[in-house]
């Protein structure tokens, strides 16, 4: 499908707005086992009551996601992630530093509490408490963990707006919660454990500065090629619909270019004055932007990003972006 018949797609999910009565509204939908996406400080989720599996089996539906990626739960406060999970000493110190927040932790999980769908059959669960006030009040009125994805297609690149949600999915879900532009703009920090070492399985919002802090480094996981031990490392994903080009400092006639500080000429960048917190918040919109924009065999070439802080992440995606693909 191309970005205009997208566009065109019939919409059907209503927006709901940022307001008690939105917020009321979309945990009424989840209770009774509908989708509902909604906003988290990292990107929009779409979400499903996570104890209810058919609910859970209309997420992996409405994104054509393969059925061994499993999903992250997303609850308020530590104590009910305890309800679901076993958190030993080393996870709970990070969970005590890093939530609310673009943090999300692979821990054992218990047995029961959850769909199996939600795990796609691992021993764990991959959970988070995000930060958004409206994802907490959301998480809060549904009384019930809450499995959210990323609200794209799977394989797409992932929704900041609500906008972008309803271009994806607008005729696969109930309802969007719309609470503007995501703050953070990329997926959480995925951090799991290899027996007792913490490994980063996905870098993300939460930049390893940040997630390091007084309780001491932690290495990348190796990406795995089967998808298997941390299945969201699938090496093209976030994928635009052009040829994606990195490190590009001097663009080639006809390439459309995505800037990172000073780049005059470009079509969009990410941060003119080169703050990393600014290039990934536009990042995934700014992608989108170009894609919507390039013409068949237009190649979006993007514009170096350092490699410290966020641009790890950044520089993640955009390998993902860049990766050959099938068709
Ligand atoms: O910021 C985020 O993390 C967003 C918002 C909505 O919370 N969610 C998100 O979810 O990015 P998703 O499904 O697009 O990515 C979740 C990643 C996937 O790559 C999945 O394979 C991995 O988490 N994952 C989930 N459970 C796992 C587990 N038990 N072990 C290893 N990886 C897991
Ligand atoms: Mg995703």
């Amino acid at each position: 499908m191309d970005a205009n018949s997208q566009e065109e797609r019939h919409v059907s999910a209503s927006r709901l707005p940022d307001d008690a009565a939105g917020v009321a509204e979309a945990a009424r939908l989840l209770r009774a086992g509908r989708l509902v996406s909604f906003p988290t400080e990292t990107v929009y989720g779409l979400g499903a009551d996570a104890t209810d599996g058919a609910a859970v089996a209309a997420i992996y539906e409405a994104k054509g996601r393969p059925s061994f990626n499993p999903l992250i739960v997303h609850v308020p406060s530590l104590s009910d992630a305890e309800a679901l999970a076993c958190f030993d000493p080393g996870a709970r110190a990070r969970a005590d530093a890093c939530w609310p927040g673009p943090l999300t932790l692979v821990v054992p999980r218990r047995p029961g509490a959850l769909s199996d769908l939600v795990t796609a059959g691992l021993e764990t669960v991959a959970i988070r408490v995000p930060a958004h006030p409206l994802a907490r009040a959301l998480l809060a009125a549904v009384g019930r963990p809450v499995a959210a994805p990323s609200a794209n297609p799977s394989g797409r690149i992932s929704p900041t707006t609500a906008e972008h949600v309803l271009q994806g999915l607008g005729d696969r879900i109930a309802a969007v919660l719309d609470g503007g532009p995501c703050a953070v703009g990329l997926e959480s920090t995925i951090l799991g454990w290899d027996d007792a070492d913490p490994v980063v399985l996905r870098p993300g919002g939460l930049p390893a500065e940040a997630l390091e802090g007084a309780l001491g480094t932690v290495p990348r996981a190796a990406v795995a090629s089967d998808g298997v031990a941390a299945p969201g490392m699938l090496t093209s994903h976030y994928a635009p619909r052009a040829r994606v080009r990195l490190d590009v400092t001097d663009p080639m006639t006809g390439e459309i270019w995505l800037g990172c500080g000073d780049c005059p000429g470009a079509m969009r960048n990410l941060s003119p004055s080169g703050v990393l917190r600014e290039a990934a918040a536009n990042l995934f919109s700014h992608l989108r932007a170009l894609d919507a924009a390039a013409s068949e065999g237009t190649t979006i070439a993007v514009a170096p990003v350092p490699e410290h802080g966020l641009g790890v992440a950044i520089n993640d995606r955009l390998r993902r972006a860049a990766a050959p693909r099938d068709g």
